[in-house]
């Protein structure tokens, strides 16, 4: 495995995410959805980085099986009320962008105030969709990564860096 991004690393973009809604929302109440699993680790980092009032939710997706995408299913059973909400959506990684575009859809059905998403990652020229997050902390090469809250066939994401799954790595009988 090769790592990509150390400990040291993530704790700087994290800072940096951090400084960025800080500086966008100032003292304004914010609510804070996070896309369960890959993005617990990144949450909780975040989140006692930020200096405003703050409620803090969560929604489920689900679409990757190994390394090849599967349907998206989105269970928003423990998301919080955000009706006239600033709301911030934070997930792992955009990668295509069809987790975050259809939560986002979803979030907007609901009525918040504003909507905005913040990544740890942005996975370059995989894009399908035509917006980004705004804020994001790293731009990262198409490669499947690890750790930090990102898992492959739901492993690897207690790892506290960030690394490249290489072939070597993967299991070699073909499901
Ligand atoms: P998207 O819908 O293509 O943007 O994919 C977003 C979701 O796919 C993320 O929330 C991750 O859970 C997962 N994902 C995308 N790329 C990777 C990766 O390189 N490693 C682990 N998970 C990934
Ligand atoms: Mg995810």
């Amino acid at each position: 495995m090769k790592i990509l991004l150390n400990q040291e690393e993530l704790d700087a973009g994290v800072e940096r995410l951090a400084r960025e809604i800080n500086e966008t929302y100032g003292n304004r109440p914010l609510t804070i959805v996070g896309v369960l699993t890959g993005s617990f680790i990144l949450m909780a980092d975040l989140i006692r980085k930020l200096e405003m009032p703050l409620r803090v939710g969560v929604v489920q997706t689900s679409s990757y099986e190994g390394t090849e995408r599967g349907a998206l299913s989105i269970n928003s059973e423990m998301m919080l009320d955000i009706a006239g909400r600033d709301v911030v959506l934070i997930d792992d990684i955009f990668d295509t962008g069809n987790t975050l575009q259809e939560v986002t859809q979803l979030m907007k059905s609901l009525g918040p105030n504003s909507l905005k998403s913040a990544v740890l990652l942005l996975k370059t020229g995989r894009q399908e969709v035509d917006w980004v997050p705004e804020f994001v902390a790293f731009d990262i090469p198409d490669e499947f990564v690890v750790g930090y809250g990102l898992d492959f066939n739901d492993e690897y994401r207690n790892l506290p860096f960030l690394a490249c799954l290489e072939p070597a790595d993967l299991p070699d009988t073909e499901s």
